[in-house]
């Protein structure tokens, strides 16, 4: 059974539909990537999970259990922690009061997340710990955004757009970061604009094209296809 299972979904922003009907599944331990160009629905798909907007046809089920249109609250129970596009930390509590403020662990699993191991993974955050967090870079803002994720202990980690904006070396630390995870059986759903460390720490890919899932497979299949890429992802 996957852990996700996405099916056939369709959502709306007022009158605007945003998806026609997009299906994924995530199995345990994948890392699973969304793509796509700007403005094609990677966003609402994840939001749509989250239980931040509620499909109008479709079903979401989570460990076989149907979710769909839940409350994020819910969703975030049962073991699906969002790090959003944007970040969003608090910006007047400090990084170690960021990681505390949400944290959980209402499933009960085993070696929980703790602030000490969040700043291990990330270790620039350390020294950062009392500091406010709008006043912290906006790569130390995205790897508190991904420890504040964690620190609700998710069975499945929604990760999106978790290096825009950074520096080559910053995008680095995010991607080692995210690796050490995959390799901790951590599933993790990911949206990211790079094409080259999707590939390399992606396990499969959906491409997403105005609401629609246009293609599915691996990363060698992916990678050998330069006209998929160039059609669906401009590169
Ligand atoms: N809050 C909103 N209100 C109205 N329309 C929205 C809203 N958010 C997104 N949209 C529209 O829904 C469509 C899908 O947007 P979405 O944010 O899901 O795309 P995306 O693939 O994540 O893009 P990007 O790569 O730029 O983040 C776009 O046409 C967008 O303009
Ligand atoms: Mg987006």
């Amino acid at each position: 059974m996957p852990i996700l299972s996405v099916n056939n979904i369709e959502a709306f922003y007022g009158q605007t539909q945003a998806l026609f009907g997009i299906s994924i599944q995530i199995n345990q331990g994948e890392v699973v990537t969304l793509l796509g160009r700007n403005g094609m629905g990677k966003t609402t798909t994840i939001r749509s999970i989250m239980g931040l907007v509620k499909p109008a046809n479709g079903s979401i089920h989570f460990e076989g259990k149907e979710i769909t249109r839940w409350p994020a609250y819910r969703v975030a129970n049962a073991g699906v922690g969002l790090a959003p596009e944007g970040r969003h930390i608090f910006p007047n509590l400090s990084v170690m009061e960021n990681l505390i403020a949400t944290a959980h662990n209402k499933n009960e699993l085993d070696n929980p997340w703790t602030v000490d191991k969040v700043m291990a993974l990330f270790p620039a955050l350390e020294p950062r710990a009392k500091i406010k967090g709008g006043r912290i870079s906006g790569g130390e803002q995205q790897m508190l955004s991904i420890g504040r994720a964690l620190m609700t202990n998710p069975k499945l980690l929604l990760l999106d757009e978790a290096t825009e904006g950074l520096s080559p070396l910053l995008r680095a630390q995010i991607w080692e970061s995210i690796s050490q995870l995959k390799d901790n059986h951590q599933s993790i759903l990911l949206i990211d604009k790079h094409l080259d460390s999707l590939l390399r720490i992606g396990d499969r890919h959906y491409i997403v094209e105005k609401g629609y899932v246009v293609w599915s497979g691996d990363s060698e299949e992916l990678r050998s296809d330069q006209k998929l890429q160039q059609r669906y992802i401009g590169i």
